[in-house]
């Protein structure tokens, strides 16, 4: 039917219409009677656009602003049927353009959560308040693999590990579209997705963004084409190509990636939309004239400011042969069949004017389970959990900024200038903590330098890197502050005051923060939490009595570097040596007694009492019975068939997820892989006890290793 409806489409089409369909321009850049005489395709909002150019323009406006663009282009066929635009915006952490929306945390945050279900809420909830203010389509989700903290982008991808990236990319873009129905546009309330940036944008050489990535194929493939597979498989319906190259090659301009690879091999039948003007980087393009582009598989072009002269250009090289009409239909059949299937012929926008969607309660409910779940303890020497019964003082320059503690991509490009009156329904992380201690007889005191009219009883310090987006936020070394220590300066200070100190650490990476840490009783890894700092305080303040109400559940999803100079830093690398290692995450769960088993222990062991985890390593028969004494309860596990594996499980207070081979295993899922790395990962933990593990445990077979307990951090 899809396919049909396209054909008799195509069929009444000109040269000219066509070309245009293949072209967004940037709504600042084009007014609707532009759009309405050259009938593009699509419009974008830009990061450094917003409607009448003002970036806190009102939800209202927002409507009132892309329906004008949708009713010129609506009005401009004579008879024919119409074709309308697709909308396109960088939906990145929820809708993250307009004021009152809820901003979740960045997919750093998301990564540490492990929850592949809570995705899924988070974009529904995304599209759902996109569709609001009538926008058809976001650029996401980001399926960057980035292995170089150092670059400005990393806090946009959820992992260095391809397998975390490659269990989320299915679900957020089933939440984004909805499951898709042969036949049927997408549900209501739901929007097109857009998986980027293919192929390969987390791996380029000292993480520059834009820049080449050096690899051999199977490489690029097996790292950096996780997201893809699953994203296509649950439907989405448009890639982004990334402004990067792949051995000195611009993806742009890659027949081999874009045609062979990705529509061929990979079977993806949406279309293939541009970066910003990146077609001008390909050798031997321009902003406004790159038949290689065109030829190499890309269908639209992002021609921002530079569209009509790429419109004009393009419509003289395909009328030339230098682009084969061929290839021409081939782009507008893809971007019109995500046309139908988005609903845009359909024209129904059942959600759209509902603004109470925004910011609505039950995203932001969302939200705060996501900043809950997203929270990494690094350190923790008995000052946490506070109990909302304390006296407690909120310092740094976070502490009462949403704007900071949302990043890059929110209101503004590059997330500066924001105000937390930019954030209505949002609450600060001092909002958070005032809200916490209200309920248990406590007091919350703000003072961002750290003056206070009363001594607290501890303080909680929330500090770190200030928003960035893009190149602008590439570094040159994982140092924390270079050149400038005043955070440190701030924590040091409270300290001598003898008042504990809870360090609240935001950023879009982990960076070497040794002094930071040294200088902290414990020290949270938040990453940019967004608009809702309550999820902080609900994990850091248990009741009146210190009872957590909710336990850290983030563990690492990129390794924590234990020097500046240290990046690339990768779990699985050769010498790997991190400060905390890529899975890592303390919780208020009690220290726990591990015992190491071989099957050199027995198949049937009761050797170790009181213990809560057993990891279980060795060439394994066909399953194991594992028989615990004390509160452990009888664990069969299923080895698998496979020669020589080695087998783990984690059984105690849960499922988790552990480095084994340098991958994440989910242990509740018993998934084979080598149990020296993770015991080496336990072990390295504990440096005042150094237990050397070889595969089969040798010495330690059997004992029990007090892991959690010793572990102190950065010292
Ligand atoms: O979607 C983004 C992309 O991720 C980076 N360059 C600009 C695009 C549109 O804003």
């Amino acid at each position: 039917k899809t396919e049909a409806f396209v054909t008799k489409l195509m069929s009444q089409m000109t040269v000219e219409e066509k070309v245009a369909q293949t072209i967004q321009a940037d709504g600042a850049s084009i007014t609707p009677e532009e759009l309405k005489h050259y009938r593009l395709g699509s419009v974008l909002v830009g990061g450094n656009s917003a409607p009448d150019g003002n970036d806190r323009a009102s939800a209202q406006r927002w409507i009132e602003w892309i329906n004008a663009f949708r009713a010129a282009a609506l009005d401009n066929r004579g008879g024919h049927q119409e074709i309308p635009i697709i909308f396109g915006v960088d939906a990145v952490h929820g809708h993250n353009n307009v004021v009152g929306a809820t901003i979740f945390p960045h997919n750093i945050g998301l990564g540490a959560a492990r929850d592949p279900d809570l995705i899924r809420r988070i974009g529904a909830a995304t599209a759902q308040e996109m569709a609001a203010t009538g926008a058809d389509w976001t650029f996401g989700p980001t399926v960057a693999v980035p292995r170089d903290v150092r670059w400005g982008r990393t806090y946009e991808g959820y992992a260095e590990d391809p397998e975390v990236v490659k269990t989320y990319a299915g679900p957020m873009t089933l939440g984004l579209q909805g499951a898709l129905v042969a036949g049927k546009p997408l549900a209501a309330g739901h929007i097109a997705g857009s998986a980027k940036h293919f192929l390969g944008d987390g791996g380029t050489e000292d993480g520059k963004d834009q820049g080449d990535a050096k690899l051999p194929e199977a490489e690029l493939i097996r790292l950096h084409n996780a997201g893809y597979p699953p994203a296509i498989d649950a439907g989405i319906l448009s890639v982004m190509v990334s402004f990067s190259s792949w051995n000195g090659v611009k993806h742009t301009g890659n027949k081999s990636l874009l045609t062979d690879v990705l529509k061929g091999r990979m079977g993806f039948e949406g279309f293939v939309v541009g970066d910003w003007n990146a077609h001008g980087q390909v050798e031997g393009c321009t902003n406004t004239s790159c038949a290689q582009a065109y030829n190499a598989g890309m269908d639209m072009m992002m021609a921002p400011d530079s569209w009509k002269g790429l419109y004009d250009n393009t419509l003289a090289q395909v009328k030339a042969g230098q682009i084969p009409m061929a290839r021409i239909d081939d782009a507008v059949r893809r971007i019109l069949r995500v046309k139908v299937k988005a609903g845009l012929f359909e024209n129904k926008r059942p959600l759209e004017g509902k603004l109470e969607l925004l910011g609505a309660p039950e995203h932001r409910a969302i939200a705060r389970e996501a900043v809950r779940k997203s929270l990494v303890l690094l350190k923790n020497e008995g000052v946490l959990p506070l109990k909302s019964s304390a006296r407690i003082l909120v310092a740094g320059d976070g502490a009462d900024d949403i704007g900071k503690a949302a990043g890059g991509w929110t209101l503004t490009w590059q997330g500066t200038g924001n105000k937390n009156s930019d954030f209505p329904n949002g609450q600060s992380i001092f909002g958070g903590v005032a809200e916490a201690v209200k309920a248990g007889g406590g007091s919350a005191e703000l003072s961002v330098t750290g003056d206070y009219k009363q001594k607290p009883d501890v303080a909680i310090v929330v500090f770190g890197e200030n928003p960035y987006a893009e190149f602008q936020g590439d570094i040159a070394t994982a140092e924390y502050q270079p050149g400038d220590k005043t955070d440190l300066a701030l924590l040091k200070k409270l300290k001598a005051q003898g008042i504990p100190v809870v360090s609240v650490f935001l950023s879009g990476r982990p960076l070497w923060t040794n002094p930071e840490i040294n200088a902290s009783d414990a020290f949270v890894a938040a990453w940019l939490p967004g608009s809702e700092g309550g999820g902080v305080a609900d994990v850091l303040i248990g009741d009146a009595a210190g009872k957590p109400r909710f336990d850290f559940k983030g563990k690492l999803s990129f390794s924590w570097p234990k020097r500046a100079d240290q990046e690339p830093l990768n779990v699985g690398d050769k010498g790997y040596d991190p400060l905390f290692a890529y899975g890592y995450g303390l919780s208020y769960a009690k220290p726990g007694k591990v015992a190491v088993l071989s099957e050199e222990s027995g198949v049937t062991s009761t050797a170790a009492t009181n213990v809560d985890r057993y990891f279980i390593a060795g060439r394994a028969p066909n399953p194991w019975t594992l028989t615990t004494s004390g509160a452990v309860a009888t664990k069969t596990i299923d080895a698998g068939a496979q020669e020589n594996a080695r087998q783990a499980v984690w059984t105690g207070e849960g499922q988790g997820l552990l480095a084994v081979s340098g991958r994440p295993v989910d242990l509740s899922r018993q998934t084979t892989g080598d149990m020296a790395v993770m015991l080496r990962y336990r072990v390295d933990a504990s440096p005042e006890k150094p237990v050397s593990m070889a595969i089969g445990c040798g010495e330690s077979c059997g004992a029990t290793v007090d892991v959690t307990s010793t572990f102190s951090g950065a010292k």
